[in-house]
């Protein structure tokens, strides 16, 4: 099968395009370099990279027909919580205009399956933990609104048009491919555990903590914290599972086991050897004090099986590539 991947050149997006490389699949990546790297084209060489948008109707058409694509995986969008706050229509723009221009072409070029990248951001703050599928979806922010958003408008597409479609919702992805040659690289960083890796390297003078006076054990935020290459996995199973003629559907990726930020320090300290200073900050607009998924759906019904389980394990995974690429994919 030949599988478009859209931002196959950015976190997620890459992890999955090695397995689905590894997987037997042939890969195309289509990705505007916006917050992508291109050295992950050096990486991933049984890919073919094209560098352009997923808004280009010409390009994409283009794409699916003379490669006889047999089904896409979208990960092209912006994914900052806070900057969809400060810039919605930058959000709404790349997370919903765009994709619908994607979804166009390929209707247009009559292609059978679809598979979302869609996040936890979708529920907003929970009414009740772990989180399933059918739990309410009030987003609390610009980016869980346009992935909500985009959902709604495959339920359509679906109805009208058979794109049989799979969204996964995705909890806090960390970690990187064990081989060392992929990682978590974000310009502007705001995500947890880069962050404290940074300050481990001494490459940031300490991690701020935001908020310490929650209603959890320790005070600290809690979150489900998932590794990308179980998340990869996930997407071949999903894939498979609509070619078997499962009907379009909605899941959880999520490890079901919260751990504070607290924890993932301490985690992080032991990991690195290294002590990484600590500051109580305030509390993050809009941050939920708990968020854990049920991931019980995607395991019964794609028969998904995490590997990593251990948080110290996970966190090694990208230490290691934070060791081998200290300033990132930029300086390779
Ligand atoms: N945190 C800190 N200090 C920092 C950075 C983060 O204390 O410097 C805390 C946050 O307050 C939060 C936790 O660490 O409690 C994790 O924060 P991240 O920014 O790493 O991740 P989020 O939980 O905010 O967001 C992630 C994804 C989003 C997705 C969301 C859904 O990045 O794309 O999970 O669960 F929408």
């Amino acid at each position: 099968m030949r599988v478009l991947v859209t931002g196959g050149a950015g976190y997620i997006g890459s992890h999955v395009v090695k397995t689905l490389l590894r997987s037997g699949y042939e890969v195309t990546v289509l990705d505007n370099l916006v917050r992508g790297h291109k050295a992950v084209a050096k990486v991933l060489k049984e890919a073919e990279f094209v560098w352009g948008d997923i808004a280009d109707r010409e390009l994409v058409t283009g794409i699916l027909r003379s490669r006889r694509i047999d089904a896409v995986m979208h990960f092209a969008a912006l994914s900052l919580v806070g900057e969809s706050v400060e810039n919605p229509t930058l959000y709404y723009e790349n997370n919903v205009i765009k994709g619908l221009m994607l979804l166009d072409s390929i209707r247009e070029a009559d292609i059978a399956y679809f598979i979302f990248s869609s996040s936890a951001a979708v529920y907003g703050e929970p009414l009740q933990v772990p989180i399933e599928e059918d739990h309410v979806l009030l987003p609390t922010n610009p980016y869980g609104a346009t992935k909500r958003a985009f959902e709604e408008a495959l339920k359509w597409y679906d109805s009208a048009y058979g794109l049989k479609y799979m969204s996964l919702r995705y909890f806090n992805a960390v970690g990187a491919d064990p081989e060392g040659d992929l990682g978590e690289d974000h310009r502007p960083e705001t995500h947890l555990v880069p962050l404290i890796l940074q300050a481990a390297m001494g490459k940031r003078e300490k991690i701020i903590v935001y908020g310490a006076d929650y209603p959890t054990p320790d005070g600290t935020c809690i979150r489900d914290y998932v590794h990308v290459c179980d998340l990869a996995s996930a997407h071949v199973l999903a894939l498979e599972a609509l070619t078997r003629g499962q009907s379009s559907a909605v899941y959880n990726l999520g490890s079901e086991r919260g751990l504070s930020v607290w924890e993932i320090i301490q985690a992080a300290r032991k990991v690195t050897g290294r002590n990484i200073p600590v500051e109580i900050g305030p509390r993050r607009p809009g941050d939920p004090a708990v968020l854990v998924a049920s991931a019980k759906k995607a395991k019964e019904f794609l028969g998904w099986k995490p590997c990593f389980t251990d948080i110290e394990g996970i966190i090694s995974t990208a230490w290691e590539w934070y060791c081998r690429h200290p300033e990132g994919y930029d300086g390779k």
